[in-house]
C-alpha cells in the first residue's frame, strides 16, 4: 500500500511529496525532494526505524550530508572537477574542498525535486530531467528511480538514457543506525562485507589507483565485526579516512549478489544489501556534525554508516575503473536491494 502527503514546500515554494509504502514487515517513506528515504521502519516485534532523516523541507534544502539522499549524476568524488570524455574536457562545479566534485555537485539530484512517475500497489517511480552541462556534466539524461516493497525487501531500481555519451553513477546515501536512528550506537552494529579489496585512497579521499588486500587488517569486514572495533586504529588508510569512508571492490559481475550485512544486536535486525555495481562505499559518519533530526533526535558523528553502492570513486579519470560512462540512447539500469530481517541469529 501507498499513502501520499504533503511533505511541505521548498523555499521557493515547491511542493514537496511524501510516499509511504508499507508491507507487513516493513514502512518506508520516500520524499520528492531529492528522491530520499526519509524512515525505514521495522515493523516487529517493536517497531524501529532504522535509518537517520529530517522531518521538515528546509532541512534537506540546507543539510550537507545527504542524507537518504538519491546522489547524481555521480556519486562520491571527482578528483579536481574535471574528466574528459569523446576528447573534449568537462569542468564540473566543484563542491568539495576548492578542487573536486562530490556526489553531483553544488545542486545533485539529491537538492532536487523529482516528479512523480508512477505510484502503484507497492512501489513508486520519481523521475528528474538533468539538462546538457547541468553542473558541468554532458547531454541531456533523463532518469527514473524505483523504489518498491516486498515484504522485507526495499528495491530500488535505477534507470537512465541520454541524449550523448555521459556519466552516470547514481546512488543511494542513507545512514543506517540499526539500534534505531536517534540512539548514537549504530557503530556498535556488526558489519560483514564481502569483499577483500579497497580502493586505496589519499588525504582528499581519492583513489591512488591500487587495491588494497584487506585481509588481516583493520579494514576487514570479512566476517562480522562491530564498526567500532578497529575505527580508531592508527592503520593509514583508517587515518586518511577519518574511519571508514572507502570503496570496497565487489566481484558482482552485474549480478545482483550479496554485498554487506549488518546486524544490530539490541533489536536483532538484519540488514542485507544486494548490487549489481562493481563497489561499495562504506562510510562512518565523520563528516556529519552535530545536528537536530527527526522526531527531535540529535544526530552526532560517528555513530552511523552509509553503504552506498556505486562504481568506483573517480573512475571517470582512472581507465582500469569500470563503468563511468554510459553510451547515448542505450539505456542504463542498476538494481540495489537493502533487505531487513529480525533474527536472533546470524551465524
Ligand atoms: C563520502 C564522504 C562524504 C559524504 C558526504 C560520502 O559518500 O564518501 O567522504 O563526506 O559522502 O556526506
Amino acid at each position: 500500500m501507498v499513502t501520499k502527503t504533503l511533505f511541505g514546500k521548498t523555499v521557493n515554494g515547491k511542493s514537496v511529496y511524501k510516499y509511504t509504502i508499507s508491507s507487513s514487515e516493513l514502512e518506508v517513506s520516500i520524499l520528492s525532494f531529492g528522491a530520499t528515504i526519509q524512515s525505514i521502519i521495522v515493523k516487529n516485534p517493536t517497531p524501529v526505524d532504522v535509518v537517520l532523516g529530517y522531518d521538515d523541507v528546509l532541512s534537506y534544502q540546507t543539510q550537507d550530508g545527504y542524507l537518504g539522499a538519491t546522489c547524481g549524476r555521480n556519486s562520491n568524488r571527482i578528483e579536481n572537477a574535471k574528466f574528459t570524455l569523446n576528447g573534449i574536457t568537462y569542468n564540473l562545479a566543484v563542491n568539495d574542498g576548492k578542487k573536486h566534485n562530490l556526489h553531483g555537485g553544488n545542486v545533485g539530484f539529491s537538492h532536487r525535486v523529482w516528479l512523480e512517475e508512477e505510484v502503484g500497489e507497492n512501489f513508486i517511480i520519481l523521475s528528474l530531467l538533468s539538462k546538457h552541462l547541468e553542473e558541468g556534466f554532458p547531454a541531456n539524461l533523463n532518469v527514473k528511480v524505483k523504489f518498491s516493497l516486498d515484504g522485507e525487501n526495499l528495491s530500488i531500481e535505477y534507470f537512465g538514457l541520454s541524449d550523448g555519451d555521459t556519466v552516470f553513477n547514481p546512488t543511494n546515501h542513507s545512514y543506517f543506525n540499526l539500534d534505531g536512528h536517534d540512539t548514537h550506537t549504530g557503530h556498535s552494529n556488526l558489519l560483514n562485507i564481502y569483499s577483500n579489496y579497497l580502493t586505496e585512497t589519499n588525504e582528499e579521499l581519492i583513489p591512488t589507483g591500487v587495491l588494497v588486500n584487506v585481509n588481516g587488517t583493520p579494514l576487514d569486514f570479512t566476517s562480522f565485526k562491530a564498526i567500532s572495533k578497529d575505527i580508531n586504529s592508527s592503520y593509514y588508510l583508517i587515518e586518511n579516512m577519518h574511519g571508514y569512508d572507502g570503496n570496497y571492490c565487489l566481484s558482482s559481475d552485474g549480478k545482483l549478489s550479496l554485498c554487506a550485512r549488518a546486524y544490530s544486536q539490541k533489536t536483532g535486525v538484519l540488514m542485507s544489501v544486494y548490487t549489481d555495481r562493481p563497489g561499495v562505499q562504506l562510510y562512518t559518519g565523520y563528516f556529519l556534525t552535530e545536528r537536530k533530526g527527526k522526531n527531535g533526535a540529535t544526530y552526532v558523528p560517528n555513530s552511523s554508516f552509509c553503504l552506498e553502492t556505486q562504481v568506483y570513486p573517480n573512475a571517470v579519470n582512472n581507465p582500469n575503473f569500470e563503468g563511468a560512462f554510459i553510451k547515448a540512447n542505450e539505456p542504463f539500469y542498476s538494481k540495489t536491494v537493502y533487505g531487513f530481517a529480525v533474527t536472533k541469529d546470524i551465524l
